[in-house]
């Protein structure tokens, strides 16, 4: 398997479900991967599952902070020499109330996570990939990008605006032969759907019925999304939003 044979990974979030499973998949295909995260523990129990798979490097960083952020580009430069893919999925879903109870502090976490992180990102990781010619970058935002849904008002406007941020990079990269895709998924089998869960009263089998083919995302449905959008197999395809729903954006 060599879908990503000799290209170099940074993944956010890499220590979380999504991007955990997307790592390692990562590996397998053949891909240098650098997994950047908030907190070290999570980044060192990952390395310990991973580490044996591949050539896997962790960096700890806040994505929202720029100097943590120029880092992990740095990082992986002097470690690995490029970036060929950048899989721009940390977040954050904040807290489950009507908007009017929601509180600033909430709303300015979320978009601190969820818009500038991804910004920061965008920022300074193309320089690389239009000096170079070539990249993927896959932006995670989420059917909340797409559609509205009532109590998660900041998570919903933040993953509407990375549907922005991924449509006007890709314009702005495109001439560089950098495409910039963003993949949209409904509910998955993660710790974040434990906390919205939680949040709304809810459990996953009655959730489920809300979704035509009756289950939840699993962390690799996503992470073969973002094998596509990452290798070469998809060179024709920027700007363009992936929805991975189950269905949910037939009803
Ligand atoms: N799980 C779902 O149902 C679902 C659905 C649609 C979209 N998403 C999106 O997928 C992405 C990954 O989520 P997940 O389900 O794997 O959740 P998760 O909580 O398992 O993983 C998120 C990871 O991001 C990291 N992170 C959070 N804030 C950070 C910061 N400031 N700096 C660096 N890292 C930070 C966390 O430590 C965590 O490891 C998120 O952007 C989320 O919004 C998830």
């Amino acid at each position: 398997m060599s879908r990503l044979a000799g290209k170099v990974a940074i993944i956010t979030g890499g220590a979380g479900g999504i991007g955990k499973k997307t790592a390692e998949l990562f590996l397998k295909e053949g891909a240098k991967v650098v997994i950047v995260d908030l907190m070290q523990d999570d980044l060192d129990r990952t390395m310990n599952e991973l580490s044996g798979q591949g050539e896997i490097v962790a960096v700890k960083a806040n994505v929202t902070n720029e100097p943590e952020v120029e880092n992990y580009v740095k990082q992986t430069l002097e470690k690995f020499g490029k970036i060929d893919v950048f899989f721009n999925n940390a977040g954050i879903e904040g807290k489950v109330a009507p908007l009017v109870d929601q509180k600033i502090e909430d709303f300015d976490q979320v978009m601190s996570v969820n818009v500038r992180g991804v910004f920061l990102g965008l920022k300074h990781v193309l320089p690389h990939m239009i000096k170079q010619k070539s990249g993927s970058v896959i932006n995670t935002s989420s059917v909340a990008g797409l559609n509205g849904s009532p109590d998660v008002s900041p998570y919903i406007a933040s993953k509407h605006a990375v549907v922005g941020l991924t449509k006007t990079a890709a314009l702005e990269v495109a001439e560089a032969n950098v495409r910039v895709n963003s993949v949209h998924p409904s509910p998955v089998n993660t710790r974040m759907m434990r906390s919205l869960e939680s949040g709304m009263k809810i459990d996953e089998k009655t959730l489920s019925k809300s979704i035509p083919l009756g289950r939840y995302g699993e962390t690799s449905d996503i992470a073969y999304l973002v094998l596509f959008l990452a290798s070469d197999e998809s060179t024709f395809i920027t700007g363009s939003q992936y929805r991975i729903d189950g269905g949910m954006g037939a009803l």
